[in-house]
């Protein structure tokens, strides 16, 4: 099945996962910053608080006195409506003043730091500020040390780090969004010019086989319209190579028919039967002519088919494939008590090829060996192996052969060398046996026969029998 995808959803596949995953990743660190942030701002309160606390804390002979003084809850007035709870608690964990049960669930370092945590008192969640501090009072002896414990609710601090990711949060979307239009716009704009193509090619003439013009296109794009131009290229030979053999086969057919129908009109005005007989023999002969050209006509044509667009070809035995073919002509050898010879049976050859049209090609070679020897003539079909694998093919006669100067031509179409007795050819063969060859990567040369006499055609077809 046919996988069809549109590059805009590939390009979408691709960026979104990614950017979604991004952005939750960004969301949790926004809001941890967040949260840091405002944490620092309100601690700075509780401790400034705690330490105006910690200030007005000292011992006389053993008796601790606490003052709380009005400024360390001043600092919360900002803050607005948030519950401040205090504690002083005394060596022995008695609460000095403020109120019970406000104890941090880790003690604070002995060091005198300000130790910060979330907890929970009287219900709600309060940010937790607590102290230790040494009095230096001989009589308390070792235990000198009271805590001092500073407690605020978190319900502004909350909605403020809200306020804070909100924003953020919000501010990230609309770069992604804006990210994602910036790349639709730009994916629009770099296919215009393969749509501007499409348009250009779908407005063509059926006809119009000229090369698409490659300005303005991406380079990306380029081998494929290179690759489509060369194909167009040999569309348009193949199409001109159709029309050239339309033409010259209408044009050989035309005279045949001219032949016969000078035949007929003879044969009609006859009185004397004897003469009729003749003339109907002639005219059986030009019907079987005409018939050789259509049949070599088709050949060709499917040949032509073969030659680069049709791919049927297998595994075959080539040996056995010249023998049966040069066993089925052997009737015609017969009748011309040419002795027909065939040379290398014991090697089977095997070649990747189509059996149909390779088997019009040798008997195209054989046809016309036998076609153009005199009687008495010996023909010979030899195949052998082809150094670096494949088939070699010779058909050799000993006929009249053909003149050097020729033999360039008589591959062309409706080509014939006048005067050669045989009057039934159309003149294809020798175009089809190079077509078929040609279109299984072989090779073709015409060479003198045996002795220097007649005529040796051979036919060098590689293993692969690709062109
Ligand atoms: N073995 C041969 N000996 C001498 N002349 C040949 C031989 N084979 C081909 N020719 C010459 O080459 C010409 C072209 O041959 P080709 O096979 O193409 O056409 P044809 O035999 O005339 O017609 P067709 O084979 O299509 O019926 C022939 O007319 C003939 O004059
Ligand atoms: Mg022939």
């Amino acid at each position: 099945m046919p996988t069809r995808f549109s590059l805009r959803r590939r390009v979408a596949a691709w960026l979104l996962p990614p950017l979604v995953i991004l952005l939750l990743v960004n969301a949790v660190l926004s809001y941890q910053s967040a949260l840091d942030a405002v944490n620092r701002a309100y601690d700075r309160s509780l401790t400034a608080a705690l330490r105006a606390v910690a200030e007005r804390t000292h011992s006389l002979a053993g008796q601790i006195h606490v003052d709380i003084p009005y400024a360390a809850f001043e600092v919360f007035e900002e803050s607005g409506q948030e519950r401040v709870y205090y504690a002083v608690i005394d060596p022995q964990g008695e609460v000095l003043t403020g109120y019970a049960g406000l104890a941090p669930d880790d003690p604070p370092p002995p060091s005198g730091e300000v130790h910060i945590r979330n907890a929970r008192f009287l219900g709600e969640e309060v940010r937790l500020a607590a102290q230790r501090k040494r009095l230096y009072d001989p009589e308390l002896g070792d235990s000198d040390a009271v805590t001092i414990v500073f407690a605020e609710s978190t319900g502004s601090r909350d909605v403020l780090v809200r306020e804070l990711f909100l924003g953020s949060l919000r501010r990230q979307l609309l770069l992604v969004a804006a990210g994602g239009v910036l790349i639709m716009l730009a994916l629009a704009s770099a296919f215009r010019p393969l749509l501007a193509l499409r348009n250009a090619i779908r407005q063509r003439h059926a006809e119009d086989l000229t090369p698409v013009p490659d300005t303005n296109i991406p380079n990306e794009v380029r081998p494929l319209i290179d690759a489509i131009n060369h194909h167009m290229a040999r569309l348009s030979a193949m199409l001109a190579a159709r029309r050239r053999f339309l033409a010259d086969a209408a044009h050989q057919i035309r005279t045949p028919l001219a032949v016969l129908g000078t035949q007929a009109e003879y044969g009609m005005r006859q009185r004397d039967p004897e003469e009729m007989r003749r003339t109907l023999a002639s005219l059986h002969a030009s019907v079987r002519g005409a018939r050789r050209l259509a049949n070599q006509m088709l050949t060709l044509s499917h040949a032509e088919a073969v030659n680069g667009l049709i791919g049927e070809r297998a595994e075959l035995d080539f040996t056995a494939l010249a023998r049966e073919t040069a066993l089925e002509l052997a009737p015609l050898a017969l009748r011309k008590r040419i002795a027909l010879e065939f040379e290398g049976a014991d090697t089977s050859l095997r070649l990747h090829g189509n059996a149909a049209m390779l088997r019009e090609m040798i008997a195209n070679l054989i046809d016309n060996a036998l076609r153009y020897s005199p009687q008495d003539a010996r023909v010979v079909v030899a195949v052998a192996a082809r150094a670096g694998g494949g088939a070699v093919l010779r058909v050799s006669d000993s006929g009249p052969g053909i003149a050097k100067t020729e033999r360039e031509n008589v591959f062309k179409r409706f080509y014939r060398i006048l005067g050669q007795g045989d009057s039934e050819g159309s003149g294809l063969g020798l175009a089809i046996v190079r077509e078929i060859c040609w279109a299984h990567g072989g090779r073709i040369a015409l060479k003198d026969g045996e002795h220097g006499r007649g005529l040796c055609v051979e036919v060098e077809l590689p293993r692969s029998g690709k062109p």
